[in-house]
């Protein structure tokens, strides 16, 4: 008999509901709350509010496009965490309430470990998926993040950034050139018409498999200052060359250490998530440097890259087939406990 999971994601300022059948996707429908594009960033009671206001016709919606009704579905898998609370709580009572009318159990899910696991769900166009054991990059707006993965449910993290994530690196230096938000995405557009080559940009020189981005926002902030006071319009001359040369410097600091990981577990199996996986210019990096060192890499298609419920869906998933419920008193969590 087929097992049908209903995906919750709302950690961040994306609403979405999914639905899967087994490991095959049947839905994966997404609510963006273009609110915070107007003041630079996420503001946490706005989305709050947004996810009270999406969630239900968004689960509706996946309902619909998976074309099955909610009684056949046979748990509820949902974010718990990390991110921002009131967010999580939106998410979290639904799938609670909901479960409880359907009599279903409840599945809480990490939002990283559903980021990693969003490399198993199966679709047309996403049919290879990674051999255990196997090293996760995750770079998304709040982590960063070298995870060695052994099961579904058997991660740990080898290295991590001590301040900045990845993502922040992008939104930060973004909102310096006055960017819209968020800035990741509009970095890598203007990258592809820039040079990688017309800037410098200091890398950190950090132990072990760490990472740490919040010196070459600094720089890039004195770097700018200094020239906009010989040049009032330097941001607006050199975009393109600034966002693909900042591109360039956090991809080689990226993919310093992930080689570094791979070397020293001797694993070959490497995969990319989170939203900055997305960045085109990190995942031709990521191909040059299967070829150079016979990597078998793994990069989501872009819709499971940035927040989505399918990759919650595949991690509740997982944990069902090992009976892993949740209890209904369960509360949501902000911070990782990865
Ligand atoms: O995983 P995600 O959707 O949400 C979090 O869990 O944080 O990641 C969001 C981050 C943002 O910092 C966004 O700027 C970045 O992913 N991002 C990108 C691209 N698309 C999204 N960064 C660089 N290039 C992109 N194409
Ligand atoms: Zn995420």
């Amino acid at each position: 008999m087929s097992t049908y999971i209903l995906g919750i994601e709302s950690s961040c300022d994306d609403t979405s509901a999914a639905v899967l059948k087994d490991t095959h996707i049947l839905s994966n429908a997404i609510a963006n709350q273009d609110i915070h594009k107007t003041y630079g960033g996420v503001v946490p009671e706005l989305a709050s509010r947004a996810h009270q206001q999406n969630i239900i016709p968004v689960v509706e919606v996946a309902l619909r496009k998976a074309k099955i009704t909610k009684n056949q579905l046979s748990a509820i898998a949902f974010t718990r965490g990390p991110g921002l609370l009131g967010s999580l709580l939106v998410g979290t009572s639904f799938a609670k309430s909901f479960a409880m009318g359907l009599g279903i159990p409840i599945i809480e899910v990490d939002h990283l470990k559903a980021h990693i696991l969003s490399h198993f769900i199966d679709d047309e166009d996403q049919k290879a998926h990674p051999q255990f054991p196997f090293i996760c990059l995750t770079v998304s707006g709040g982590h960063t993040q070298i995870v060695k993965v052994d099961s579904p449910n058997k991660m740990k993290v080898i290295g991590s950034t001590i301040d900045d994530a990845a993502g922040e690196a992008f939104d930060k230096a973004a909102k310096i050139m006055g960017l819209p938000y968020p800035g990741g995405p509009e970095i890598d557009k203007l990258a592809k018409i820039g040079n990688p080559d017309a800037f410098t940009f200091p890398e950190p020189n950090m132990q072990e498999l760490d990472y740490s981005f919040s010196g070459l926002k600094t720089s890039f902030l004195y770097f700018l200052r200094d020239r906009l006071k010989e040049d009032e319009q330097f941001i607006e001359k050199n975009k393109a060359d600034l966002s693909a040369s900042l591109q360039q410097t956090i991809i080689r600091i990226l993919l310093k250490k992930l080689k570094k990981a791979a070397s020293a577990t001797s694993i070959n199996e490497i995969a990319i998530a989170g939203g900055v996986s997305a960045n085109s210019g990190l995942r031709q990096a990521m191909q040059q440097t299967s070829v150079e060192l016979g990597w078998n890499i793994y990069i989501p298609k872009l819709q499971y890259s940035t927040d989505n419920a399918a990759m919650i869906a595949i991690a509740g998933y997982f944990k069902y087939l090992d009976g892993d419920f949740a209890a209904q008193n369960l509360t949501p969590y902000s911070k990782s406990t990865m």
